[in-house]
């Protein structure tokens, strides 16, 4: 199943699980719209022909959804029996944290094989360096930026560009490097606003005539990408301010060989560690090697932010 935000690369994991359990001799069920869809046995018998030409395809023919249904005993009970009855033996989940939780939730309570693999342009969890879907966020933001600061410049202004990342600011600073941002807001580290309106001061002087700042979602400056603006424009009434949020377009489009490449290895891995008869592992990437660890720690591990990065982003707004 592919479970909470989809990300790009998804079909590129499910193809990959699909194929390496026909290569196993396994069967495989695809389950729609993640946990709704186990509450729900909607199922689909998944065929190594069945995955044809969806490498490339953005999004998820699995569908996606953010259960609320599952979170209870009751639904859990019902996801339970449905799979008793189909025989699945094993559970693969595409998905973020919040998935890996609903299946760390599902073991304890049903001793029931499950596999998580990271989905999700977040790249927020603890146990891999890179997320199914991240690398392509990452792209599709500073390809964004980019087109954004054509027009910044044509007219002197100051742009606040809200990118994804509720909780985690890996998209943020790493597209606002690639994409050259003035300042780099994120959830990880609140450098506080008078820092920012120092910043733009001293660009100005010292010769910029247009800037960018990166936000994302989450930032815990405590105003929004319009209250940031709008402070701004208060503060340094010379700065004509725009706001851009990029919103969703950072979930679609076709994956990057990257993600492509790292979802193939991934799937089969998790195939492989179900058939092992392993449960509760997250597989991953480290050091360009693919690994298993704890899904639990997957989890509650945490992130944490390349702070290198942050000193790189501040040196090239000298
Ligand atoms: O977790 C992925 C993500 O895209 C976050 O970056 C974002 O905050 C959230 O999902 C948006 O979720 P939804 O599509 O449910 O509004």
């Amino acid at each position: 199943m592919t479970s909470g935000g989809d990300a790009p690369g998804m079909n590129a994991a499910i193809r990959s699980v699909v194929r390496a359990c026909a290569y196993y001799r396994v069967s495989c069920v695809g389950i729609y719209r993640g946990y709704e869809g186990l509450i729900d046995a909607d199922f689909i018998e998944l065929t190594a022909r069945s995955v044809n030409n969806i490498i490339n395809k953005g999004g998820t023919i699995l569908k996606s959804a953010r259960s609320k249904e599952f979170r209870t005993k009751e639904g859990r009970k019902i996801a339970f029996e449905n799979l008793k009855e189909q025989n699945i033996e094993g559970l693969i989940v595409i998905g973020g944290d919040g998935s890996f939780t609903g299946a760390v939730l599902f073991n304890e309570e049903y001793n029931f094989p499950v596999i998580g693999i990271p989905g999700t342009i977040d790249n927020d969890i603890f146990g891999t360096s890179h997320t199914i879907g991240y690398d392509t966020a990452l792209n599709t933001a500073v390809e964004a930026i980019d087109k954004i600061r054509d027009t910044a410049s044509s007219h002197n202004r100051l742009f606040f560009v809200e990118v994804m990342g509720r909780d985690a600011g890996f998209i943020a600073l790493n597209a606002g490097v690639g994409a050259g941002a003035e300042e780099i807001l994120i959830p990880e580290e609140n450098l506080g606003l008078d820092r920012m309106l120092e910043s733009l001061k001293k660009s100005r002087r010292t010769g910029k005539s247009s800037s960018i700042v990166v936000v994302a979602e989450g930032d815990k400056s405590g105003k929004n990408v319009y209250e940031l603006a709008k402070y701004v424009e208060e503060n340094l009434p010379e700065y004509d301010v725009r706001v851009s949020i990029l919103g969703h377009m950072q979930r679609g489009g076709s994956p990057s060989c990257f993600d492509r490449v790292l979802a193939s290895r991934l799937g089969v891995k998790s195939v492989e560690l179900l058939l092992d008869g392993k449960t509760n592992l997250m597989v991953g990437l480290k050091d360009n090697e693919v690994i298993s660890s704890s899904i639990l720690e997957a989890i509650k591990g945490g992130h944490s932010i390349n702070h290198e990065l942050l000193r790189v982003s501040d040196i090239m707004t000298t």
